[in-house]
C-alpha cells in the first residue's frame, strides 16, 4: 500500500507493517520545514494512528545529502510581528508533540544533516538511527542566526543527555556527529547508509512488539566531570550553581550581544525548575521576539549572503564557466603554503605538488600539513584511515619537476616583489600554456606581479587568511587583464577548498588589508595619546571584535605592519599616515608574538604574571608615553571601527568591491567585524548613513585629514539611501 497524494510527505507500507515516511520537498535541493506543512503532517500522523495495518513507522529523507536542514529562512523573514513568529513556534511544538504522543513507535532514519527544526523533529521521534556517512550530523545552529530552537528540541535533548550537555549544543550550535550521538545515547544505532532503512525498520518493529516507545539507553560511562555535573543537575541548589556559572561564561564570551544565548539558558532553566509546559510557553514567546530582533536580522543577512556566494561564479557573465582543476601546485610550504596544501587535499580532494627551495623547506611544509592532521585526529574530527588516504595526495619537489600538467599554481613564497616575479617567470617556463598563476600575496598589487608576465591573463590573486585551515574567507583578486575563466576557476577551486569566496578588483591592500590599515592606525593614535593598551583592546572586544587591535598587531607582526604602512601612505596619501609608534617599536626589535617581544608579554615572563594576557609595560617607555589618559570606551570603539567602516565604503566607491554584500562578508569572515552588526555596510544601514556621516565629520573637525568621509557615504546620506534593501 502506498499513499503519495501529499506534496512533501509520502509513505509506503512495507509488508512487515512498517510505514516508511519520506520527507521530500518537491523542487528543492534540501528539505526545510514550513508552517504550511502542518496540516499535511497532522494528516499523516492521524493516518499512521488510524491504520491498523501500520505497526510502526520510520522517517527518511528523499534528498541525498540532507535529512532536514531546519526551518525555512524565508518563512521567518516573512514574519511581520513577534506574534507571527511566535505562532510558527507553537505550530511546530504542537505537531512534534502529537508525533511524540503517537502510540506507535516512529524512528528517525537519518542520513545527511538534521539541523535545527530537523534535529527537533528527530528528537520528537521515539528513537534515532544514523548513517555513518560524513554528511550525517545533528545540530542546533539557531543560535548562529540569533534564534533558539522553537519546537522543544532543547528540552528533549536535555531529557536524553542532561542539562549541561544540552546547553552546550544549544549555546554553541556545534555539530554532534554520529559516533558522539551514539555515545551520548541520542542515536540508538549508527549503521552504513545502505543498511539504514532496514535497521531503523527493525528497531521500530521491535519497539512495537515490546509495546514500548522507549529505547533502553546505551550504558553511558561518565568521567569525573560528567558525574559532578549530573550530581549538580539533580538538585535545585546544584542547578542554580550550574546555570549561574553558564550565564557568567556566556556573558564573558558574548558581552551580551547575543540575546539568544540568554534565552536558551532561560528556557532550559525553566524546564528544569517548572517543567515542559511552562518552558514551551516561554520558548514560543522568546522565539517570536528573537525572530524580530536586530541581531537575528543581521545574522540572517550574513547567512543569506553566504548562500548567495555559494552560487556566485565570481564573474558577471553567466556564459563563463570555470575550467576543471585536476592538479594543483604550491610554491612555498611555509605557514600559508602548508595550510593551502591541507585544504586542497582534505577539502578539495585534489592532488597537490609542493615546490620548496630545499629539502629542509620541503620537510617543513610536510610537517605543517602533518601537524594539522595530527590536531584533527586528536580531536577525532577525522579518522586515521582518512588521514592516510588524503596524505597520498601530497607530493613534493625542490625542482620544477612534475609540474607541467598543473592547472593552478598557487604561490606563497616570501613577500617580495622581485621574488614573486621570478617564480612567475619560472612557472611560465616550467608549466603548461594555460596554467593559472595565483598569488597569495598579502599586500603587493597583482598587477605589479604580472607586469612582466607573458600571460598576464592567467595571473590572479588568491588571498588566504591565517590559519588557512580555520579561517573561512578567500579573497580572489583580479586585474584588468585577468581572463574571466581564470577568475571563475580560482573561485570554484576556493569553494572546493571549503572557503567562502569574494572577488575584488586589484589595488593596494585589495579590500581586506586596506580596510584594516586605518583601524590599526587609529588604535596607534589613541595609544600615542596615552591611553593604556588594555583599555583599547578591552573596549574593542566589548564592541564585538574577536581580539583588540593591539593584540592583533602583536599577532600579525609589528615588522609586517611597519612594512605595509608606507606602502599604504604612498597609495592613499596623508589620511593613511600612522603615528611614529611603529618606527620606534621596530627600532627596539619588537616584532610581536613571533620574537616574543611586542606590546604583550610572552613565554616565561607572561607565565610569571599568572593566567591571561599581560601588557609588557616597558613598551610605554619605548614609545615615550604615560598611559594615564582615560577615554570613554565608546570613543575608542567608534574611532577605530568607523575608520574601518569608512575605508570599506571607499573601497566600494573606488570599484574594488563588486557589491556591499561582498564587503560585509569580507569584513566579517576575514577580519572579524562583529557578525551581529552585519558587516560595515549593514552597520551603516542600521545606524543610518547620515548619523555615521555626522560622527565622522565630528572626528574630522577634531583630528583632520585622516577622517575625510568616503564620498559614497556623503552620497548615501544626502539621498537617504541604504546599501541593502
Ligand atoms: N602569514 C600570514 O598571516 C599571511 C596571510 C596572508 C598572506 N600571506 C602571504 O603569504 C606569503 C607567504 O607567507 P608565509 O607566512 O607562509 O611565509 P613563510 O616565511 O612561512 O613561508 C614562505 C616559504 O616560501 C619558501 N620559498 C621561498 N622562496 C621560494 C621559492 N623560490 N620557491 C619555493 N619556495 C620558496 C620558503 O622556504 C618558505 O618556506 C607571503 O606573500 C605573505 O605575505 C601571509
Amino acid at each position: 500500500m502506498s499513499d503519495n497524494s501529499n506534496k512533501n510527505l509520502s509513505f509506503e507500507l512495507r509488508s512487515d507493517g512498517v510505514a516508511v515516511v519520506t520527507f521530500d520537498v518537491p523542487g528543492e535541493a534540501v528539505n526545510t520545514l514550513q508552517a504550511s506543512f502542518a496540516d499535511e503532517f497532522e494528516a499523516l500522523i492521524a493516518k499512521l494512528d488510524a491504520d491498523p495495518s501500520v505497526k510502526a513507522a520510520i522517517i527518511v529523507s528523499g534528498k541525498a545529502d540532507t535529512w532536514i536542514a531546519g526551518a525555512n529562512i524565508d518563512m521567518l523573514k516573512a514574519c511581520k510581528t513577534a506574534a507571527d513568529a511566535e505562532a510558527l513556534s507553537r505550530i511546530g511544538q504542537r505537531g512534534f508533540l502529537r508525533l511524540e504522543k503517537l502510540e506507535k513507535p516512529v524512528v528517525a532514519a537519518i542520513n545527511g544533516s538534521a539541523l535545527g527544526g530537523g534535529f527537533e523533529l528527530a528528537l520528537a521521534c521515539h528513537a534515532r538511527v544514523l548513517s555513518d556517512d560524513k554528511k550525517t550530523v545533528l545540530a542546533f545552529p539557531e543560535v548562529q542566526l540569533g534564534l533558539l530552537p522553537g519546537s522543544n528540541g532543547l528540552q528533549r535533548l536535555a531529557r536524553l543527555i542532561g542539562l549541561q550537555a544540552a546547553l552546550d549544543f544549544g549555546l554553541t550550535g556545534k555539530n554532534m556527529r554520529p559516533s558522539k550521538a551514539k555515545k551520548l545515547g541520542v542515536a540508538a544505532e549508527v549503521v552504513r547508509k545502505s543498511a539504514l532503512v532496514e535497521v531503523a525498520s527493525k528497531l521500530a518493529l521491535d519497539l512495537a512488539k515490546k509495546g514500548s516507545l522507549k529505547v533502553k539507553p546505551s550504558k553511558i560511562t561518565l568521567d569525573a566531570k560528567g558525574l559532578t555535573s549530573l550530581a549538580l543537575e539533580r538538585n535545585p541548589v546544584g542547578r542554580k550553581v550550574l546555570f549561574s556559572k553558564a550565564r557568567e561564561m556566556t556573558q564573558k564570551k558574548t558581552y551580551g550581544h547575543y540575546p539568544a544565548t540568554e534565552r536558551i539558558l532561560d528556557v532550559l532553566e525553566t524546564y528544569a525548575d517548572k517543567g515542559f509546559e511552562a518552558s514551551s510557553d516561554l520558548e514560543a514567546r522568546y522565539f517570536g521576539e528573537l525572530v524580530m530582533s536586530e541581531t537575528s536580522r543581521q545574522l540572517i543577512g550574513i547567512f543569506n549572503a553566504v548562500t548567495a556566494l555559494k552560487k556566485d561564479t565570481g564573474v558577471d557573465d553567466p556564459e563563463i564557466k570555470p575550467r576543471d582543476v585536476h592538479r594543483v601546485g604550491m610554491l612555498g610550504g611555509g605557514l600559508m603554503g602548508g595550510g593551502i596544501c591541507y585544504v586542497t587535499m582534505q577539502n578539495a580532494n585534489l592532488p597537490i605538488r609542493l615546490k620548496e627551495i630545499n629539502l629542509e623547506g620541503l620537510a617543513r611544509g610536510y610537517q605543517y600539513v602533518n601537524d594539522i592532521y595530527a590536531e584533527r585526529l586528536k580531536k577525532r574530527q577525522i579518522t586515521k584511515f582518512e588521514k592516510l588516504r588524503k596524505s597520498a595526495l601530497l607530493s613534493g619537489t625542490i625542482e620544477f619537476e612534475g609540474l607541467r600538467d598543473t592547472d593552478v599554481m598557487i604561490e606563497a613564497v616570501f613577500e617580495n616583489l622581485d621574488l614573486k616575479r621570478k617564480v612567475l617567470a619560472q612557472v611560465e617556463e616550467a608549466c603548461g600554456p594555460s596554467t593559472i598563476f595565483a598569488s597569495n600575496t598579502s599586500s603587493i598589487p597583482i598587477t605589479k606581479i604580472a607586469a612582466e608576465a607573458k600571460h598576464p591573463e592567467l595571473v590572479v590573486g588568491m588571498h588566504y587568511f591565517s590559519p588557512v585551515h580555520k579561517m573561512p574567507l578567500l579573497e580572489v583578486i583580479v586585474t584588468e587583464k585577468t581572463a574571466p575563466w581564470v577568475t571563475a576557476t580560482a573561485v570554484a577551486l576556493g569553494k572546493k577548498q571549503g572557503k567562502t569566496v569574494i572577488v575584488v578588483n586589484d589595488g593596494v591592500g585589495f579590500y581586506t588589508s586596506r580596510i584594516l590599515g586605518p583601524l590599526m592606525n587609529e588604535a596607534a593614535f589613541i595609544l600615542a595619546e596615552g591611553v593604556a593598551i588594555e583599555q583599547i583592546d578591552g573596549a574593542m572586544k566589548r564592541w564585538g571584535w574577536p581580539v583588540g587591535p593591539i593584540t592583533l598587531l602583536d599577532e600579525v607582526g609589528i615588522d609586517i605592519a611597519a612594512h605595509v604602512g608606507p606602502i599604504m601612505v604612498e597609495a592613499f596619501g596623508e589620511r593613511m599616515t600612522p603615528p611614529d609608534t611603529m618606527t620606534k617599536l621596530v627600532a627596539d626589535d619588537r616584532k610581536g608574538r613571533k620574537n616574543a617581544k611586542g606590546f604583550y608579554l610572552y613565554g616565561e615572563a607572561a607565565k610569571k604574571k599568572g593566567k591571561g594576557k599581560h601588557v609588557d609595560t616597558s613598551v610605554y617607555e619605548v614609545l615615550g608615553i604615560h598611559p594615564d589618559k582615560t577615554l570613554p570606551p565608546e570613543e575608542i570603539q567608534m574611532r577605530c571601527s568607523l575608520q574601518f567602516v569608512n575605508e570599506a565604503l571607499r573601497c566600494f566607491g573606488d570599484g574594488i568591491l563588486r557589491s556591499p554584500r561582498d564587503g560585509d562578508i569580507g569584513a566579517v569572515f576575514g577580519l572579524g567585524f562583529p557578525p551581529f552588526r552585519g558587516g560595515p555596510f549593514r552597520y551603516v544601514d542600521s545606524v543610518g548613513a547620515s548619523e555615521i556621516l555626522r560622527r565622522i565629520e565630528g572626528y574630522h573637525d577634531r583630528f583632520g585629514a585622516r577622517w575625510e568621509p568616503a564620498p559614497v557615504l556623503i552620497e548615501m546620506a544626502k539621498n537617504n539611501k541604504k546599501f541593502h534593501e
